[in-house]
């Protein structure tokens, strides 16, 4: 059985990564291909937990950076050990939405922790695992923000953020993909639904 290919869906707020994700994954499904869909931080219970912890203070306490990065990374550290490796050992694919690098991007250019020892941190959490494909789902920054005023329920510690720091994100995310253009495919989201489904499927269908 060959291993499953593992694709990450990365982007600022408000680029329609959840969307798309069902989306490919639909695409992909109907394409006979077994595929598991799951998040970060999240996908089990445990890993659901955390993710309250560090979306909304769910312990009743803001996480200190330090604390903050460890906590997505122990997150991770389960979810590839309990989901992600079983699932592609099982010739599964795997669509994740946000991995390793919106660590890079929110931790790192967001925070200003520094990114070789990101890098590092991140490598111990997976056990080396790294995406086959991912997809960055870039729109401009006013279009993030109007898109974010536009949802319901209350904000999260990241989307309740500066501009600055969404911006500097957002530059790492398109750092990121120009540095390492065999793994990541820019998407243009600022289009329509259907036009940015159409691209990121034309994208995962060049990269098989
Ligand atoms: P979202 O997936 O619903 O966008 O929420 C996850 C939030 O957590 C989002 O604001 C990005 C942030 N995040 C980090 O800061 N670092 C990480 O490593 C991950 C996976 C997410």
């Amino acid at each position: 059985m060959a291993r499953g290919k593992f694709i990450t869906l990365e982007g600022p707020e408000g680029a329609g990564k959840s969307t798309h994700l069902s989306r490919l994954a639909e695409a992909l499904r109907a394409r006979g291909i077994e595929v598991l869909t799951t998040r970060e931080p999240g996908g089990t219970p445990l890993c659901e937990a955390v993710r309250g912890i560090l979306q909304f203070n769910a312990a009743g306490e803001a996480p200190q950076t330090r604390a903050e990065v460890l906590l997505f990374l122990a997150s991770r550290a389960q979810l590839v050990a309990q989901v992600i490796e079983p699932a592609l050992a099982r010739g599964t694919w795997v669509l994740c939405d946000r991995f390793c690098d919106s660590t890079f991007a929110y931790q790192g250019y967001g925070r200003g922790l520094e990114l070789a020892q990101l890098h590092a941190l991140n490598a111990f959490a997976t056990a080396g695992l790294m995406p086959d494909l991912t997809l960055l789902l870039d729109i401009p920054e006013a279009e993030s923000a109007r898109r974010l005023a536009e949802r319901k329920g209350p904000a999260d510690r990241f989307e309740q953020e500066q501009a600055a720091f969404h911006r500097r994100l957002a530059e790492g995310f398109r750092e990121m993909a120009a540095a390492e253009p065999a793994r990541f495919r820019v998407i243009d989201s600022s289009g329509s639904e259907a036009q940015t489904a159409e691209q990121i499927l034309a994208a995962v269908e060049s990269f098989t």
